[in-house]
């Protein structure tokens, strides 16, 4: 069987490029007059006790494959360089320093330059360079709240959980299943059953797309995704779409890259039995409108699906206000570990759903005839899970918590501005994905520049940016484009990380064609 998409015919709005209004800037400093001129790059050093790490950590080059010349040897079309890449590779001792919840404190007023210093990878220089972190939509750097309690998890809880008479048993299932309520808290949701450890928001979406999806979905059904969504929240549900004979369908953007809500609405219908929509586009920032989407689906009978990933870091997350069935999102993108995150599903929904997998953990009894299931959210944790990751998760959450999510969305907002304003002001740039609402994402494209070696010009002067296609390749094609330069906001960011980037960009852009 082969998939079906069918893509929505409508005449896209035009819409006014939006120029962000003007704010007071010091003279001397072209930063907001209420933010004291911080020094440039003005981070902390490593404190002593990350000095004897350092100091006693063993560092390596990283192997470079034989006849390597040129760009990273990762990056798609890239020749390698046999000199090129001799960055050390620091290893921390585990168990080191003490559990710390971070600088940040609750009730203050938001500090960035407090706030940098619990992040030690801030503190690092690339190529001579302070690094500017601007890659936080691909993933988030950790704060030492969530180091060491990683380190004093393997210290002093490591152990399998769920299953075991012993002491280390219980502290490890204690902070897995309090780093889960902790979840709970931070989405909103109803019960801690409602709460599922998978991978990343990727692993959410494939379980609903082969649990819920494959046990619902029959011929002719319809599944309704977004053009704005990340690979993650299309191949899934073509791939379900190949198994069931339901149909694909995409709801159509504007020019900007907002949801055309009345075509979406158009395409809602009684064979609808799933939407999937992102909150936010990674590759351009929009934030969809979620909560009325979810109710217009809700009103066709339609479940809902709403990708995480880029919001959680930026925006409050509400289940409960949003509506949704399901909601899915990384930890890496949100200052957790990678290979976590969590997928939340309504108790009843996910307990009415089959398995995806199969094994230990998930199982009431099992003979050789048949099995029972445990109800949610073991049904779908089968075998031993990422357990100190989780509970990595869970202090992740908790700093986030202590900063606040709304000063954290405040300071976003103002970077955003400014970056848009610097950044539209250089000849020649574009920026692409104007929404009426956005979050974290400057991506652009610079008259005659290859957006790859912008990326690599950027990393000269220690700038992390993603440029390539993010991704997200159909909304890109929409906006003609294979690959953008994708700067990306996080909490820790400042108006000097986008006075940095606008100067490079600047430069690049009068610079001769080759850069
Ligand atoms: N989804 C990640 C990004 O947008 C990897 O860069």
């Amino acid at each position: 069987m082969t998939t079906r998409i069918h893509i929505a015919d409508s005449s896209f709005a035009s819409a006014p490029v939006a120029v962000p209004p003007s704010f007071p800037t010091s003279a001397a400093s072209g930063l907001p007059l209420d933010e004291a001129p911080p020094a440039l790059f003005d981070v902390p050093l490593p404190d002593i006790r990350e000095l004897d790490v350092l100091k006693n950590a063993p560092t390596e080059a990283r192997p470079v494959p034989a006849g390597a010349s040129g760009a990273y040897y990762f990056l798609d079309g890239a020749a390698f360089s046999p000199s090129g890449i001799d960055v050390p590779v620091t290893r921390p001792e585990p168990g080191w320093g003490a559990f710390s919840a971070g600088q940040a404190i609750p009730g203050q007023a938001f500090d960035v330059y407090v706030i940098r210093r619990d992040f030690p990878v801030l503190a690092e220089t690339v190529n001579g360079r302070p690094l500017v972190w601007l890659d936080n939509a691909a993933t988030t750097q950790k704060p030492r709240a969530v180091i060491d309690r990683l380190a004093h998890f393997y210290a002093r809880e490591n152990s399998n959980i769920h299953r075991a008479a012993h002491e280390l048993a219980a502290r490890a299932t204690d902070a897995y299943e309090a780093a889960r309520e902790t979840v709970r808290r931070f989405v909103n949701a109803r019960s801690a059953n409602e709460i599922v450890f998978v991978r990343g928001a990727t692993e959410g979406i494939n379980l609903v797309a082969q649990s819920w999806g494959r046990q619902n979905l029959r011929p002719g059904d319809e599944i309704l995704i977004t053009w704005l969504e990340h690979h993650a929240n299309i191949v899934p549900w073509q791939q379900l779409a190949t198994q069931s004979g339901a149909v694909l369908k995409v709801a159509p953007v504007d020019d900007r890259g907002d949801i055309l809500l009345d075509e979406y609405a158009k395409l809602l219908g009684p064979k609808t039995r799933i939407v999937a929509f992102t909150q936010v586009s990674n590759a351009l920032g929009t934030v969809t409108p979620a909560a009325e989407m979810t109710r217009l689906a809700h009103a066709c009978g339609a479940k809902v699906l709403i990708d995480g990933a880029q919001s959680v870091s930026h925006l409050r997350t509400d289940v409960l206000a949003l509506g949704c069935d399901w909601f899915m999102f990384s930890g890496h993108k949100v200052f957790g570990p990678t290979g976590i995150g969590a997928l939340y599903g309504k108790e009843e929904l996910l307990n009415a759903t089959a398995p995806w997998q199969g094994g230990g953990n998930m199982i009431q009894d099992v003979t050789f005839e048949r099995t029972l299931y445990q109800d949610a959210p073991a049904r779908f944790e089968a075998g031993t899970g990422n357990i100190a990751d989780a509970v990595g998760l869970g202090a992740a959450l908790e700093y986030v918590e202590r900063i606040g999510i709304d000063n954290i969305a405040r300071h976003e907002h103002d970077l955003l501005l400014y970056g848009t304003r610097l950044l539209s002001e250089i000849p020649g740039l574009k920026i692409i994905g104007q929404a009426a609402e956005k979050a974290g994402v400057l991506s652009f494209v610079l008259a005659g520049r290859d957006t790859v070696a912008i990326g690599g010009a950027l990393n000269k002067a220690g700038i992390a940016v993603r440029a390539g296609h993010h991704c997200a390749q159909p909304i890109l094609r929409r906006f003609g484009l294979e690959a953008t330069v994708r700067p990306s906001l996080a909490l820790y960011n400042t108006h000097a990380d986008l006075d940095a980037l606008a100067a490079a960009v600047g430069k690049i852009a009068r610079a001769g064609k080759t850069i």
